[in-house]
C-alpha cells in the first residue's frame, strides 16, 4: 500500500476528500499517512485529527530542513506527496528525493492565472475579473518553478457573467472533489504498482 502525506496550509477540503476516498472500498491502493500543514490555526488540522490522521505542524524553517523533513518522510514510509491548498514552495531536495511523486492541483487552467501570488481566491477574483467564459482546474507534477511541473489532468467549468469569485470557487471546489483522489490514484498508485 503507498503512503501518501498531504501538505496542506488552509481549509483542507481537498485533504480531507482524500483521505476518505482511500479508506472507500476498492480504493485500497493508498492511504494518507500524515498531513504536513505550516499554519497552526489551519482548518485542515481539525479535519485531518477528527479522521485520526496524524497532522504535523511546521514552521517553514523545520520544512525547509532536510534533517527534520526527511525523517519525517521516514518516519511515516511516504511514497508520494500530494500538495492541497500548500501555499509554501517545494524545497528542492524533496523534490530530489521525491523525483516524479510529488502533485499539485491549482484552481485554473494553466498556465493561465497560475504563478507567485496566485492562489486560492486571487485566482477566482482574477478569474471574474478578466471576464473569462470558463475556468478550471490543473493537476501537475511539482517542480522548482511555482505551478510550472508537467500537467497529467485538466477538467473546466463555464464562468458566466453573474459569477463572483465566490460561485467559481463552488464550481472548482466540486470538481476538485471528482478529480483530485481519483487521478492521483490512476497517475500514482496504479502506474506505480
Ligand atoms: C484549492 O482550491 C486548491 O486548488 C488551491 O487552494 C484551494 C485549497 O482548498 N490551491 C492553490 O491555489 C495552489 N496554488 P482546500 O484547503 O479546501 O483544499
Amino acid at each position: 500500500m503507498k503512503r501518501i502525506a498531504v501538505f496542506a496550509s488552509g481549509n483542507g477540503s481537498n485533504a480531507e476528500n482524500i483521505i476518505r476516498y482511500f479508506r472507500s472500498p476498492g480504493h485500497d491502493g493508498a492511504e494518507v499517512a500524515v498531513v504536513v500543514c505550516n499554519r497552526p490555526d489551519a482548518k485542515v488540522i481539525e479535519r485531518a485529527e477528527r479522521l485520526g490522521v496524524p497532522v504535523c505542524v511546521m514552521t517553514r524553517a523545520e520544512i525547509n530542513d532536510p534533517q527534520t523533513m526527511l525523517g519525517l518522510m521516514e518516519r511515516h514510509g511516504v511514497d508520494i506527496i500530494v500538495l492541497a491548498g500548500f501555499l509554501l514552495m517545494v524545497p528542492e531536495f524533496l523534490l530530489g528525493r521525491y523525483e516524479g511523486r510529488i502533485v499539485n492541483i491549482h484552481p485554473s487552467l494553466l498556465p493561465k492565472y497560475g504563478g507567485k501570488g496566485m492562489y486560492g481566491r486571487h485566482v477566482h477574483e482574477a478569474v471574474v475579473a478578466a471576464g473569462e467564459s470558463e475556468s478550471g482546474i490543473t493537476i501537475h507534477h511539482v517542480s522548482a518553478e511555482c505551478d510550472g511541473g508537467r500537467i497529467i489532468f485538466q477538467a473546466s467549468v463555464p464562468v458566466t457573467p453573474d459569477d463572483t469569485p465566490e460561485t467559481v470557487a463552488g464550481k472548482i471546489h466540486a470538481l476538485e472533489a471528482e478529480h483530485y483522489a481519483r487521478v492521483i490514484e490512476r497517475e500514482f498508485v496504479e502506474a506505480m504498482k
